[in-house]
């Protein structure tokens, strides 16, 4: 096959950050995707209807000239979080997720949720509203060791708390091992999970064998390969409940390539050609419309985007720029390891 169309795609986890920063990335994502989950991590965090629609704004201005690119706005739940101005909010058709992100476990969770019985009134209200939780579904102790907290989470912290909120629906965030594909899978249809495009590429070994690569380090931290092959099975099957969020996560160079090296992978650019590739490794092509452009909205309970993108396998290798210059700094962009011929172009 050497070109397929598919309906444009969306992004179910971005991060654009603010300022300089959103202004040199929030291009990237609005010339492949159509909408994204924006994610609400900011200093301070994104913790109000009132200041999503802030946010909202300064992303709507920073979009270049023409662009119909729509940031799905994502308040960040804390232990003060108000439930009537979650529902408001929801119902305004401004926030269309909350996130969950246990204090401590990654970029900015300082804000974080610690005593999750503070949250249950938020968790019923989301419950009854049908408003998704999206999760970052990590344990924090430090006795754990980081290649268990997402599957010690699973079992200590999510299972326990959706048996607590019947009926949220929750979203878990680049799941990263079988356990969470497994989990998934075992549950009913309010229960979904993103995967990364870094996820789907990389293992641990990228990230520590021959030398330690920065740029590959994000959180969670890439597992071994049985659970990438997992990640795989899971995002090419078709099944409804895995969907793209690429978690595109910007940082200046300089900050990864440290003696304390920041979490995230920058992916916005070249990932429909990444995902492409994969499915075509994976025989699956005629599934990338499922998981790039499909299942995301049945779970947001959003339309299908009406316009498509026809990515074309070329002769030529497809090339990215390794990085990019922002007003906050030089980013790197994600190198998969491997040429890629897929380009994608909106019809
Ligand atoms: O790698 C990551 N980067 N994982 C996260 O959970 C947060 C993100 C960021 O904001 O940089
Ligand atoms: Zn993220």
């Amino acid at each position: 096959m050497k070109a397929i169309t598919i309906p444009r795609p969306d992004d179910w986890h971005l991060h654009l950050r603010d300022g300089g920063m959103l202004q040199g990335v929030v291009g990237h994502s609005a010339a492949h995707f159509a909408r994204a989950i924006i994610m609400p991590n900011l200093v301070p965090p994104v913790v109000t209807g009132q200041q999503a629609a802030a946010y909202r704004e300064r992303i709507l201005q920073a979009l270049p000239d023409g662009s119909d690119f729509e940031p799905l706005m994502v308040l960040y739940l804390t232990e003060g979080t108000d439930p009537d101005d979650v529902e408001a909010s929801a119902k305004s058709g401004l926030v269309k997720a909350l996130k969950l992100y246990p204090a401590g476990a990654t970029t900015n969770s300082d804000s974080g949720v610690r005593d999750f019985d503070k949250v249950i009134p938020v968790l019923e209200r989301m419950a009854e509203i049908g408003l998704p939780l999206c999760v970052h579904g990590e344990v924090t102790d430090s006795a754990i060791d980081i290649f268990d907290r997402e599957a010690v989470f699973i079992e200590t912290v999510l299972d326990p708390l959706r048996r607590r909120v019947p009926g949220l629906r929750v979203v878990m965030e680049h799941v990263t091992t079988r356990d969470g594909v497994d989990y998934v899978k075992s549950q009913d249809a309010d229960l979904a999970a993103t995967i990364t495009t870094h996820h789907l590429i990389i293992n641990r070994n990228h990230i520590l064998a021959g030398g330690i690569r920065p740029h590959y380090y994000c959180l969670p931290v890439a597992k071994r390969e049985s659970h990438r092959l997992a990640l795989r099975a899971a995002a090419t099957s078709g099944d409804a409940r895995f969907f793209i969020g690429t978690d595109s996560a910007p940082h200046p160079t300089d900050l990864k390539e440290n003696a304390c090296g920041c979490a995230g992978c920058y992916t916005s650019i070249n990932t429909m050609s990444l995902l492409a590739h994969v499915f075509e490794e994976e025989n699956a092509l005629e599934r990338l419309e499922l998981f790039a452009s499909r299942n995301g909205p049945a779970f947001y309970r959003l339309p299908v985007n009406e316009e498509t993108m026809t990515l074309v396998k070329e002769d030529q290798a497809v090339t990215f720029p390794t990085g990019f210059e922002t007003a906050a700094g030089h980013v790197t962009v994600f190198d998969p390891g491997f040429e890629t011929f897929w380009r994608p172009k909106s019809d």
